[in-house]
């Protein structure tokens, strides 16, 4: 088979890696790609949002699959711009995924469909938002409705603070048309994990727990960011947390879905928040988390392809998933300043130390081949993955890992997994 993965982050290099893994596969492309997927891969120089460049791409090269790994290219509904065209696609169509498009969309169901999670209003006007912020409870949350790279979310502990928040969201337009709606919720505390699933439009195969670190410094300060770090499995997602999220979220969500008209193929992305009173949904995402695929995907002992073509085909029920019986641990190196400013264009050393290795990897993320080799292109540069036996292993590991690599403003935080010592 001829795939062609549409994307350029770490979990693309992932997903590619798994997908090279398949006796299936003959030939793997990448639109644009980045270095390292560059050595098990094509990159073709075509971004994610062209859609009629990718979709002439994928006719001319006559691709038998095209697997979308970003969220902006979903939800502007690229898979259904491939499948009139005739061609197979991984990933939902665009009436699906707003389930990550719209945080007012998602809330809204998981309301009539009462599936666990934190109560909210949702506003179209400003001057509502900030009249209902004067009688609320804080902390609070404010979510933009629409996509913002991760960043829409802002965590206000007084009205003051808040006020500026739907002033910068709504009025001055910081995540552009993606604040045009205000989702305002209620404040939850837990310990978070990510449940990543495969979907079929009616059956629902879990994969391994995860955890992202969000913030940029040690401690869960600083900024949030994309994810700076993962670890795989959850010790917090207990035999019990996974029974409750069964019966209530899992199965109740894709159902949901069907019974909107909206049915759903591909991953679905759960955000759970373990709180006093049980796991509610912090959000959903239709695509692969990024760095989770990082330590998700390498666990997987499923051909990735077997199962993404179960998910098109509706016959996942026929899938028995698995996964190794260990650990991983991701650090994420990203460039100091990350995620406000940084510089770029420095030469990445030591990632040949990698070649060969069958429990490390280094995902790339923001790199970019030149003349003089392999430089630094992005916040996020690396994603450093090592398995072991179990997560203290992991991560013993994967901190070893980060030290065979070096470029200038090398910058990762050094408590990624630190959590499982709790344990
Ligand atoms: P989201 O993009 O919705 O996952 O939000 C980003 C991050 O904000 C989450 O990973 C949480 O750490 C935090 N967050 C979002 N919603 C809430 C909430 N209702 N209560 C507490 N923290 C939240
Ligand atoms: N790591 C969180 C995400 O991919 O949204």
């Amino acid at each position: 088979m001829k795939i062609l993965i549409v994307g350029s982050g770490g979990r693309e290099h992932a997903i590619a890696a798994s997908v090279a893994k398949s006796p299936k596969v003959s030939k793997i492309y990448c639109a644009p790609g980045n270095a390292g997927i560059g050595l098990i891969a094509e990159c073709v120089p075509i971004g994610a949002m062209e859609f009629d460049k990718i979709t002439a791409f994928a006719k001319e090269k006559e691709i038998d699959l095209t697997i979308v790994g970003m969220d902006d290219p979903l939800v502007g509904g690229l898979i259904d711009e491939l499948e009139k065209e005739g061609l197979r696609a991984f990933g939902p169509r665009k009436n699906a995924a707003i389930l990550e498009g719209s945080k007012a969309f998602s809330k809204d169901l998981m309301k009539k469909y009462n599936i666990p999670t934190a109560a909210y209003e949702t506003f179209d006007s400003a001057k509502e938002a900030l009249s209902y912020l004067e009688s609320a409870r804080f902390p609070i949350v404010l979510k933009a409705d629409g996509l913002a790279l991760g960043k829409g979310v802002l965590i206000c502990q007084d009205l003051k603070e808040a006020k500026e928040g739907v002033k910068a969201i709504m009025l001055d337009k910081q995540f552009g048309t993606a604040g045009n709606r205000l989702v305002i919720e209620e404040f939850m505390t837990g310990r978070e994990v990510s449940v990543l699933s495969y979907v079929d439009g009616k059956t629902i195969k879990t994969m391994t727990s995860a955890q992202d670190h969000k913030r940029a410094l040690d401690g869960d300060q600083g900024l949030n960011t994309g994810g700076m770090g993962t670890f795989s499995p959850s010790p917090f997602y207990t035999k019990e947390v996974d029974e409750f999220c069964r019966k209530n979220i899992y199965q109740a969500t894709v159902d949901a879905m069907a019974a909107e008209g909206r049915e759903f193929k591909g991953i679905i992305f759960f955000g759970l928040m373990l709180t006093e009173n049980g796991p509610r949904v912090l959000e959903y995402n239709a695509r692969f988390g990024d760095p989770e695929a990082q330590v998700v995907l390498p666990r997987m002992k499923n051909d990735i392809i077997e199962v993404m073509e179960a998910c098109i085909d509706g016959t996942l029920d026929q899938i028995d998933l698995s996964f190794e019986d260990n650990a991983a641990v991701c650090v994420v190196l990203a460039s100091k300043g990350y995620p406000v400013e940084y510089e770029k264009g420095f030469l990445i050393e030591g990632l040949e130390k990698f070649e060969g290795q069958d429990s490390c990897f280094c995902f790339h993320a923001g790199t970019k081949k030149t003349d003089q080799g392999i430089v630094t292109n992005g916040g996020r540069v690396l994603g450093i993955t090592a398995k072991g036996r179990d997560l203290l292993e992991a991560r013993k590991n994967a901190y070893e890992a980060v030290q065979w690599i070096n470029f200038e403003n090398k910058y990762m935080r050094c408590d990624i997994g630190k959590a499982i010592e709790e344990v």
